[in-house]
């Protein structure tokens, strides 16, 4: 990290066809209706109806996490403008020298890889320039597509019990993946991420 205890900022990072870039106040309506969504309501923490007041706050308070370096929240994009969903990193603890990312992608653009690609990028980022160790994704087993993204960018579930949490749909659990290997480097890990593709879903 540049500042002991601060990520990085501004940052852009890309690969395999996907470039990071930060949100900016002109994607306001691109966001609005990105996380106006149904699975978007279900699965993250966002407030539902998603409107443009709630953007112009999501922006606010995404500038100052970056600014304070308490977070990377960072735009998924394929031309370096047009915002396809996002990607985070949070929660670090420089001392354990471990830290949590999240991931969203607009609904019109899904199973095209952008989640498992944004990952990946903001995986590896993580792992070689933040060095951060130990990186986790905290998912509802219910949440059959991010699990499949966490499965596919090297990620496996961990022993830690789930985390219970109340939400409007009812009370619900979170399991605790984390990070084996970038994007399946290993040979090894990428022999299982063929195998699991080819004969089904692991757990
Ligand atoms: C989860 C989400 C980000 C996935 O985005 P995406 O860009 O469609 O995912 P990708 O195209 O990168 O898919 C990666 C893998 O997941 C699989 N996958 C994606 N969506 C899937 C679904 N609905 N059902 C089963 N598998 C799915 C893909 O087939 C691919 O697997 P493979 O490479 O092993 O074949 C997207 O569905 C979303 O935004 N959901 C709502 C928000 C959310 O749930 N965020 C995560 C909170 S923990």
């Amino acid at each position: 990290m540049t500042t002991p205890g601060r990520l990085p900022y501004p940052v852009t990072l890309s690969g395999d066809g996907i470039t990071l870039r930060e949100w900016r106040d002109d994607d306001l309506d691109e966001l609005v209706a990105m996380l106006d969504e149904p699975d978007i309501a279900r699965w993250t923490p966002m407030p539902s109806p998603f409107d443009t007041e709630a953007g112009i706050a999501y922006l606010k308070r995404a500038r100052q996490g970056r600014v304070s370096g308490q977070r990377i929240q960072l735009v998924i994009t394929t031309d370096g403008v047009k915002p396809l969903g996002e990607v985070l990193l949070f929660g670090v603890d420089a001392g354990l020298r471990e830290a949590e990312l999240g991931y969203l992608v607009s609904a019109q653009h899904r199973r095209r890889g952008l989640a498992a690609g944004a990952l990946s990028l903001l995986s590896a980022y993580a792992r070689s320039t933040l060095k951060l160790s130990r990186l986790l994704l905290r998912i509802d087993p219910g949440n059959t597509a991010s699990t499949a993204v966490a499965r596919r960018c090297g990620y496996r579930l961990t022993g830690e019990p789930p985390i219970l949490q109340e939400g409007p749909y009812g009370p619900s659990s979170l399991d605790t993946w984390e990070l084996v290997s970038v994007g399946g480097g290993s040979r090894m890990e990428r022999l299982r991420n063929v195998a699991s593709r080819r004969y089904g879903r692991r757990g």
